[in-house]
């Protein structure tokens, strides 16, 4: 099945041209390795919690989503600071297995999930409903299926991003047709959920 990253804000971030691919953790009950974050990374800066069955029911920002299937779903603002003009963007989403860390997060479903990306510039707020988004962006591959022991990069490539003082804001809504998620994301002390990794531009984090 096709996982959709449709996200303009996310293709601000990165070239439609961007493969994405998958990399497989190891099991062990340290971090795992493959699901460390090169720095300097974002976190999110705000997740709100939306409802498809109560679409204009505003729940507001959460630290702690929950994706469900046909009705919960959370829009991410990742906000990249003026540094990233000139650097490579690399949009990631880990889950490491329960093993692998202390975080908590229930996960059931068959991994299933839509992403529908913001416009550059646009993210959510403390209003956002299912049926008030943010502008919604293009639509980039990203994996079929996202399951535990796994780290994605959904995206690598230039930040699109203008020169500026100020921080872009890129995000998209993510929910699933079948699967339950709930996470705390965090980079501590695994990484668990969405982030946006900063690398140098050159020629082996362009995957040339
Ligand atoms: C969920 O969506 C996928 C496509 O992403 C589709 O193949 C699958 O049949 C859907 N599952 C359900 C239960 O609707
Ligand atoms: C990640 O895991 C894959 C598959 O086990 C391995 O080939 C790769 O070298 C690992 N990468 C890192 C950075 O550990
Ligand atoms: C989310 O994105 C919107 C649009 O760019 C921005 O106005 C808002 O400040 C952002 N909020 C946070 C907390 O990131
Ligand atoms: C959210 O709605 C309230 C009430 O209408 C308003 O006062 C507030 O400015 C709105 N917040 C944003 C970020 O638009």
């Amino acid at each position: 099945m096709r996982f959709l990253l449709t996200a303009s804000a996310l293709a601000a971030v990165v070239a439609a041209v961007a493969t994405p691919f998958e990399v497989e953790l190891d099991e062990r009950v340290t971090c795992p390795p493959n699901g460390t974050l090169a720095k300097p990374y974002e976190n999110p800066s705000l997740i709100v919690q939306v409802s498809k069955k109560n679409p204009d029911k505003k729940y507001g920002p959460t630290k702690h989503p929950k994706i469900t299937p046909n009705d919960l779903c959370a829009a991410i603002n990742l906000s990249l600071p003026p540094k990233a003009f000139g650097m490579v963007c690399r949009l990631s989403f880990k889950i490491p297995l329960k093993t692998e860390t202390p975080s908590t997060y229930d996960y059931a479903g068959k991994g299933h999930f839509q992403f529908q990306g913001y416009l550059s510039g646009f993210g959510a707020d403390e209003n956002t409903t299912y049926n008030n988004q943010p502008l919604p962006g293009p639509s980039p591959t990203a994996p079929d299926n996202i399951s535990p022991g796994h780290s994605y990069t959904l995206l690598q490539a230039p930040c699109l991003i203008p020169p500026s003082l100020t921080p872009v804001t890129v995000g998209g809504l993510l929910c699933s047709n079948d699967t339950s998620f709930d996470w705390v994301n965090s980079d501590s002390p695994c990484p668990l959920g969405f982030f946006v990794e900063l690398l140098q531009l050159n020629l082996e984090n362009l995957g040339l």
